[in-house]
């Protein structure tokens, strides 16, 4: 074998001359006895491509969401002068006229459109809405008379007594539930008062200005005055956000509830607006809220849902993944059948979805990250959580 000699200074790499003389002595006694191989760069072999194990596609062949309950199935939409409204949308319109079977106005009903001022009622843009709904032979779910949000400037700084105030707030009530029960008949219920308490430990009644002109009673004078302008046959809602997680928000709106129906004040139901996410809440904490709210004899309706993404969830994406297709398809199924399996058939005021499509969802106003949580992709396909949800439908009775 050929005796290796000291290589020169300069070798390929400076570490491995370091080590050549570290190991050979180099520089030093010069013996070489130390073999070096010639090429000691090892090229490592890339591994193989992970096969990517292919998600699959759900098949979608719910044609009728609606037809598959013996409950009201609604969805949110928008009309007036919105840019997505229903009434100049045909694929929307294709839309709701196969799966839903009632509607809530997202915005058009609420009082800083049609109470603009005092004395002046504004019902065109809602009428327009109301004839497509009577045309198509849809339920609508009126949507709000009561709420401290999105009403004119000048019920927020009305000056009046608190007698005026209670005038006023009947004639708001009054005036708009009669115009809807004597032009047509197919508002079947209305949420009366909206997100009345405050979150967090020990909720309480929020100093709404209705609180503080109308007095702590408001909420049972808005019922009772709902239903002296709708009549017997209309339900009426209270409805608010995050009772879900069965915390003490609940408690709070279910003491409001027990004291309602100690003085006979006609209210019908409870709406769980339901902006949820895909962690939150769990369904067993979920079901035992609802339960509470049936064990006062009450009906439960979804008003409001949407399932926005997990808030560990960060990543910037631009639409949806097929993974995340099917999460979501699992999540709305788990939620419909926790709302069926909690609440009997006679207390269930139904679900609706607060959107067509994604496009439509309030979920992405003001966001820096895409939201998914409708049925529908912006682009009208129907996704594999329509599927989950009529699967509930099916397999839950
Ligand atoms: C939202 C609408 O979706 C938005 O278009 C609007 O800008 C603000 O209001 N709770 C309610 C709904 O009761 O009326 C709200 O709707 C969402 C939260």
């Amino acid at each position: 074998m050929k005796a290796f000699i000291c290589p020169p200074l300069a070798v390929k790499s400076a570490v491995f001359a370091f080590i050549l003389s570290v190991l050979a002595g180099c520089g030093g006694s010069g013996k070489t006895t130390v073999p070096v191989p010639e090429n000691p760069v090892v090229t490592p072999t890339p591994a193989p491509e992970p096969t990517p194990t292919p998600v699959p596609t759900p098949e979608i062949t719910v044609e009728h969401l609606h037809s598959l309950a013996d409950m009201p199935i609604g969805v949110a939409v928008e009309a007036g002068g919105a840019i997505n409204s229903i009434l100049t949308s045909a694929p929307r319109q294709a839309i709701v006229e196969a799966h839903f079977d009632t509607v809530t106005p997202e915005n058009i009903m609420k009082p800083f459109l049609l109470h603009p001022q005092q004395d002046t009622y504004d019902f065109g843009d809602a009428d327009d809405l109301m004839d497509y709904t009577v045309a198509q032979g849809l339920a609508v779910h009126g949507h709000v008379l009561i709420w401290h949000a999105q009403q004119p400037d000048w019920i927020n700084s009305f000056a009046g007594t608190q007698t005026e105030w209670q005038a006023m707030m009947d004639d708001h009530i009054v005036t708009i539930v009669e115009h809807f029960a004597q032009n047509y008949d197919n508002v079947v219920s209305w949420d009366v008062v909206n997100e009345a308490f405050l979150d967090g430990g020990g909720s309480q009644l929020r100093d709404s200005v209705w609180r503080l002109g109308v007095g702590d009673d408001y909420i049972a004078r808005a019922f009772t005055s709902a239903r002296s302008a709708a009549g017997a046959n209309v339900d009426l809602y209270y409805n608010d956000y995050g009772m879900e997680n069965n915390g003490s928000k609940l408690n709070s709106i279910l003491a409001m509830v027990d004291d309602l129906q100690a003085s006979a004040v006609p209210i019908d139901g409870i709406g769980f607006q339901m902006h949820v996410n895909m962690d939150y809440p769990d369904v067993g904490t979920f079901k035992q809220a609802l339960a509470k709210v049936v064990s006062r004899g009450l009906k439960v309706k979804l008003t409001e849902m949407d399932v926005a993404r997990s808030t560990l969830d960060t990543d910037r994406i631009s639409q949806l993944t097929p993974e995340m297709q099917l999460a979501l398809a699992d999540r709305y199924k788990a939620l419909v059948n926790a709302y069926l399996e909690a609440v009997p058939a006679v207390s269930r005021g139904g679900i609706t979805v607060w959107g067509i499509t994604d496009a439509d969802s309030w979920l992405n106003r003001n966001t820096s990250r895409l939201e998914f949580g409708v049925l529908f992709n912006s682009d009208f396909t129907p996704k594999p959580a329509l599927q989950g949800f009529a699967d509930a439908l099916i397999e839950t009775p």
